[in-house]
């Protein structure tokens, strides 16, 4: 809980209301999609690589989604991955991933989410990322805590790097993914494990609810860490970039705040090794 970031009441109640429209349309859009992915995909189509894939109910979800939001908070401004800008009047953005973790939902694994953050002009404010095949619904409002399925949930409190299971991503790009891995190989033995979920929200949510110790990626999207930052900060965890400057969708770490140093350290020189593999 970030208590520097307390709420006035007045804030704290706008907060709560956008947050219970955020839970209804997620909960509405993620079953939809659960269900519809149980009855058969019709149409999947590549976008950035031939491994980056969008399927009718990303685009249904994000759909929805933004329809509702227009109808009941017509001031505010709306980013969503598959194509939705509006320009609001209001200080609230809603970014929206419809389905963060496409793969993931297109051969039927459990780990994909509904991502909706919303900001104000003070920074990130809500989140909620639900996890239909799971039904776990992680949420955050900024100062107030952070909980899975209504319970409050803290990160782990990991100090010895050796002992930390980290989590990371790898781009579309398959020149991008090529370094990526390679700067794993650099350090995967100085740690307990590796993991690859393949959701950025849901890597971030699992270091906030302490299945995770660290997660690190670069080359995302606003729309990937919007909601669950704010969730894993609210629950205790350190985020930066690789430096432990401001994170960025361009670079972000998320660790127990005990081993977030040794790991950027890690991640950094592995980094520089690159130039002389
Ligand atoms: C992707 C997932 C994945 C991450 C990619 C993201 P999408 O989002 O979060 O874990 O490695 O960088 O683009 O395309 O499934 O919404
Ligand atoms: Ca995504
Ligand atoms: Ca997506």
């Amino acid at each position: 809980m970030n208590e520097n970031l307390n709420l006035r009441q007045d804030e704290l109640l706008i907060a709560n209301q956008i947050l219970d429209i955020s839970l209804e349309l997620a909960h509405t859009s993620g079953k939809r999609a659960l269900e519809g992915r149980i009855a058969g995909l019709q149409n999947v189509e590549t976008k950035s690589t031939s491994t980056d894939m969008v399927t009718e109910f990303d685009k249904a979800t994000e759909k929805y989604i933004v329809e509702q939001i227009r109808a009941r908070r017509p001031h505010d401004s709306i980013i969503g991955e598959e194509g939705a800008a509006y320009a609001g009047s209001s200080q609230y953005t809603w970014c929206i991933d419809p389905i963060d973790g496409t793969t993931n939902f297109l051969y039927a694994l459990p780990s994909w989410s509904v991502s909706i953050g919303i900001s104000d002009d003070s920074g990130q404010l809500v989140g909620v990322v639900y996890i239909p095949a799971l039904d776990e619904t992680f949420t955050a409002v900024r100062g107030q805590g952070a909980f899975l399925n209504n319970r409050s949930i803290r990160c782990n409190d990991t100090s010895d790097v050796s002992k930390a299971l980290v989590c990371t991503g790898f781009s579309y790009s398959p020149e991008q993914r090529s370094k990526q891995s390679k700067r794993v190989s650099k350090f995967i033995h100085k740690i307990r494990d590796i993991r690859r979920f393949g959701a950025a929200s849901v890597d971030i949510c699992y270091v906030a609810c302490g299945r995770l110790d660290a997660y690190f990626e670069e080359n995302l999207h606003q729309w990937d860490i919007a909601a669950a930052e704010l969730i894993a900060i609210e629950a205790g965890a350190k985020s930066g970039d690789f430096s432990g400057e401001a994170s960025s969708p361009e670079e972000i770490l998320i660790a127990c705040p005990k081993v977030f140093k040794q790991l950027s350290e890690m991640i950094i020189s592995s980094s520089l090794d690159q130039d002389n593999v």
